[in-house]
């Protein structure tokens, strides 16, 4: 990265800045002096909080062993288990009247699951998984809609010490059958389907091709019913859930493990090749993930509503739904459905049905509800939310001032959390009790928590400089390897920097030293020999009051080297404005002369195709190696990992009849 870069500047330009509320901070769960605390001994700030947050059958005397790096072992001779943590442990303590989980069903049916229901479903299931033969140390695939079974199935697992392997629901039976096999699975957990966008949909068919596909080791099929739709069956080896549970017994002794067994296998959506099986561990896992969701999120569980809307098929859904919140006792709402089913309020009636206090969610739903409007939220009673959280991709600051005044209302704090399905907990956030948040920025490594920004030559650069972010210090929930490939794992992430764990993203520093994230390194382009930030165009052009949503990618180009290709979605209002301007042309112009406004002319996108949609992940990733097969006029690539394949055609031929 070059020291000087004009294009980056326009984010440092944003000096809005929230602090928080006198009342706010004065009752935060973590003031200032958590960091200076975690500073002292970091060491021992993070024994602390493993003893805090977790209850021990055999408490640590070590707390770091990296003398196998990279792959780390925290509170190594420690022993525990992590569904008695989540779950037995309140009941113990008198509180298993208190409610866990809040279920919506898409439907609108409900179920209310306290933290005993919870205990005596969890116990059930573990003697179920036990009586078909999973045993500690086995591999469990679980591909399940959003409905409580979904962790009470990750619970049932680390109760006998068997690793969950979560497959997320929209995956297809190609993509479950290589996760099956990678983790050598020995018992799938299924259902006959869930509801989504106002229809049954079906899983146990996928797990029937999964398992036709090819030998694999899975012994048993438990199946939940949830929409009773028909489901073939094949006798010995599926099972209902209902019956297994129904004969099981409600006790069951959660099996203390080492603090180093493994927890779970999550596989990420790689965009190239086989998907890596990232690795997480019990104890220190478990410790950021408690720790995080207390401080980040301000939880007070006594009288808290907590939702996050992720599914618990991403890392999102496993450390903020089912392990940080349970281990804190939290109540929580669990959503089943899509966002504008029956309708797009259908978020905000939730948010105000059951009170909701904190709320955490991803950017690009945020654009989406403000694609569909702000009187949509608005016919609602939000007062009840008191902190916002986002997370999965920067959030542009027009999106994060939406958030704040429109579902916020103007006064709770937002933390922009930066982390990933390999750090598994929040590394990068606001403190919503400490810190002035900015809109746009992830600000401040958490407490206990090293992170830097090197240049290629990895130096560390200061304030306003910009490079690759590293992780230059172990942290508990680090991933402990991707299954059963160590040499990709140390590929991956620590060649980079021999010895230092490189992100794959972009950052830089304002003048402050707040961490702005800037996208996936491999989605910084450079035009003219000048750095720039797929998402720092994008964020310009959604500052454009016409424009919903915006992706950019870098087009190879003979004279630029790169030159910057944008699609856009206009908003609904805006489409008619656009249409009143004139031809297509001319928005096209509009908005290249914005971005050249908003940063430079060198930042000018070379052209603008508008679109009706973006081809996105289903965890809502937008696809730009798709976007930059079209600007470079390449046969599209893999499409299989969209969650509507079809969106790219129409982009497709929007491009070549604009060339
Ligand atoms: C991106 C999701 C900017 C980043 C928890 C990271 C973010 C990748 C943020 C991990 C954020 C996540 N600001 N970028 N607040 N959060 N990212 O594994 O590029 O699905 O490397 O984990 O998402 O995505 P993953």
């Amino acid at each position: 990265m070059t020291d000087h870069n004009p294009a980056l500047e326009n984010l440092l330009t944003e000096t809005r800045a929230f602090a928080p509320s006198e009342e706010f901070a004065a009752a935060a769960n973590a003031k200032e002096d958590l960091y200076a605390h975690a500073e002292s001994d970091r060491l021992e700030f993070w024994a602390e909080q493993a003893r805090q947050y977790l209850t021990w059958d055999t408490p640590f005397t070590e707390v770091l062993d990296f003398s196998g790096a990279p792959t780390a072992r925290w509170f190594a001779d420690g022993r525990l288990n992590a569904a008695y943590n989540a779950v037995d442990r309140h009941v113990e303590a008198g509180n298993g009247d208190r409610v866990a989980i809040l279920f919506e069903g898409e439907p609108g049916d409900t179920r209310t699951l306290t933290y005993a229901d919870l205990q005596r479903e969890v116990s059930k299931a573990a003697n179920a998984l036990d009586a078909l033969g999973v045993k500690t140390g086995d591999r469990v695939a679980i591909y399940l809609p959003m409905i409580p079974e979904a962790v009470i199935a990750m619970l049932a697992c680390a109760r006998i010490g068997a690793a969950h392997s979560v497959v997320f629901g929209g995956f297809s039976a190609e993509a479950l059958y290589s996760r099956i096999i990678d983790a050598d699975a020995t018992a799938v957990i299924t259902a006959d389907g869930g509801y989504r966008r106002g229809k049954p949909s079906t899983l146990k068919p996928a797990v029937d091709d999964a398992l036709a596909k090819g030998e694999t080791n899975v012994k048993h099929v438990l199946v939940v019913r949830r929409t009773e739709q028909d489901v073939a069956w094949t006798e010995g080896r599926d099972v209902w859930w209902h019956d297994a549970l129904g004969e099981a017994s409600e006790e069951h002794t959660p099996v203390a493990v080492e603090a180093e067994h493994p927890l779970f296998i999550l596989y990420t959506s790689g965009t190239t090749g086989k998907p890596k099986g990232i690795l997480h561990t019990t104890g220190g896992y478990l410790t950021q993930a408690a720790y995080t969701h207390w401080n980040v999120f301000d939880l007070k569980p006594e009288t808290d509503i907590y939702w996050c809307s992720a599914d618990v098929g991403w890392v999102t859904g496993h450390s903020y739904i089912t392990y940080g919140p349970l281990i804190n006792g939290a109540t929580q709402v669990m959503y089943e459905g899509t966002p504008d089913t029956p309708h797009q309020g259908r978020w905000w009636e939730i948010v105000e049905k059951y009170g909701v206090t904190i709320l955490y969610t991803a950017p690009t739903a945020i654009r989406t509800c403000m694609k569909w409007g702000e009187e949509i939220p608005g016919k609602f009673d939000l007062s009840s939310l008191r902190v916002l959280g986002s997370v999965g991709e920067p959030i542009n600051p027009e999106a994060w001032m939406w958030y704040r005044r429109v579902i916020g209302g103007d006064k709770a704090p937002i933390v922009d959390t930066w982390w990933q399905t390999e750090t598994g907990a929040i590394m990068i956030s606001p403190l919503p009790g400490v810190t002035a948040t900015k809109p746009g920025s992830a600000q401040v490594p958490l407490p206990g928590i090293s992170v830097s920004i090197w240049d290629d030559a990895g130096e560390a650069v200061g304030p306003g400089g910009g490079g690759y972010l590293v992780l230059d210090e172990p942290w508990p929930s680090m991933l402990r390897g991707i299954w059963g490939d160590e040499q990709r794992f140390k590929d991956t992430y620590w060649s980079r920097f021999p010895g230092t764990y490189f992100a794959g993203d972009g950052a830089k520093y304002d003048e402050d030293g707040d961490v702005w994230l800037l996208g996936r390194v491999d989605d910084v382009m450079n035009i003219s020999g000048h750095r720039l930030s797929t998402t720092e165009i994008e964020s310009a052009l959604v500052s454009h009051e016409w424009v919903a949503e915006a992706a950019v990618v870098g087009a190879s180009d003979d004279t630029t080297g790169q030159a910057v290709v944008a699609f856009v979605i206009l908003r609904g209002e805006a489409q008619e404005k656009a249409d009143e301007v004139g031809e297509g042309e001319d928005v096209v112009a509009a908005l290249r002369n914005h971005v050249a406004s908003e940063i430079g002319p060198i930042a000018k996108p070379r052209s603008i195709l508008v679109v009706a949609e973006l081809p996105k992940t289903r965890s809502g990733k937008i696809m730009r190696r798709l976007l930059r097969d079209v600007a470079e006029n390449r046969q599209v690539g893999d499409v299989t990992t969209l969650a509507d394949s079809s969106v790219m055609d129409p982009i497709s031929s929007g491009m070549k009849g604009a060339s």
